[in-house]
């Protein structure tokens, strides 16, 4: 993987193998935005409490449905969804996964063919929220966290986050995911690796990827096999229209 976020000059072929990241801000004028979301959407849209969280969303879920038609080559606004048991959203037909996370006002996309996809972004937070690390950290990850302060600390914590949650999305589970049953590299410089699984997933040969690093944040990516390909690209809403 490149070691930061590259603005492509047209759109690039998302081959079998390969894992395309997109990364967008989403605090914007959702107007164009709203046109593409699906009744449903919208409802949620208005749901939320304020103005700029509603923004976010519709920012993120129509920079997502135009990912997807260009991808597949079908009309932003016509495509449908579903959720796997655990409340993973999926399109309701092909190979084409995907998964979307969103911190403050970033959002990142992650698309594959053929394969499931987990991603995570976080805005990292100076001291780190310990007590998270409490509930939902392995006793391996605590350990290592142990005897690190000020921006090491920090830097841990996030790493661990953010690959936690990647790896929890890409399995698809949500919060019925026991957080505290597998464990994460502490190591902000191992950018890729490998979880130690429960024994319910142990014949699985999920890898960990951190992605180029964002300002103020921290983001990772998991698939569940080695030898693919991760490409971090820039989303920039005004050149597709937003
Ligand atoms: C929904 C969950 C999968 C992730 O939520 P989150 O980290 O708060 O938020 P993110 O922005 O990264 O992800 C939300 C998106 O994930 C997707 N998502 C929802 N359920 C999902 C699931 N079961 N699996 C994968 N992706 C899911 C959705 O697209 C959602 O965005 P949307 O609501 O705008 O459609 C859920 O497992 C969760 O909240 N886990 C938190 C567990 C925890 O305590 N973690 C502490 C640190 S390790």
């Amino acid at each position: 993987m490149s070691d930061t976020w590259v603005l492509p000059s047209g759109v690039p072929d998302l081959p079998p193998g390969q894992v395309h990241v997109w990364r967008l801000r989403t605090d914007r004028d959702p107007a164009a935005a709203l046109a593409l979301l699906s009744a449903e959407e919208r409802q949620r849209a208005d749901r939320f409490r304020t103005g700029l969280l509603r923004a976010r969303y519709v920012a993120a879920h129509a920079a997502l449905r135009l990912l997807l038609g260009r991808v597949l080559d079908a009309p932003a606004d016509r495509l449908r969804f579903r959720q796997n048991s655990w409340g993973k959203p999926e399109l309701a037909e092909g190979d084409l996964r995907f998964n979307l996370s969103h911190s403050g006002s970033w959002a990142v996309v992650a698309l594959a063919r053929g394969i499931e996809v987990g991603v995570d972004v976080e805005v990292a937070r100076h001291p780190p929220p310990m007590e998270v690390a409490g509930i939902a950290y392995s006793a391996a990850e605590r350990a290592a966290l142990a005897g690190l302060s000020g921006e090491a600390l920090t830097a841990a914590f996030f790493a661990v986050w953010t690959r936690k949650e990647a790896l929890s999305k890409g399995i698809g589970r949500g919060f019925s995911f026991d957080f505290t049953g597998f464990t994460v590299s502490a190591d902000p410089a191992e950018r890729t690796s490998r979880p130690v699984l429960p024994p319910d997933l142990a014949g699985a040969d999920w890898h960990l990827h951190d992605l180029p690093p964002l300002e103020d944040a921290a983001a990772a990516v998991a698939v569940p096999t080695a030898g693919i390909g991760i490409a971090a690209w820039r989303f920039e809403p005004g050149l597709w229209g937003l």
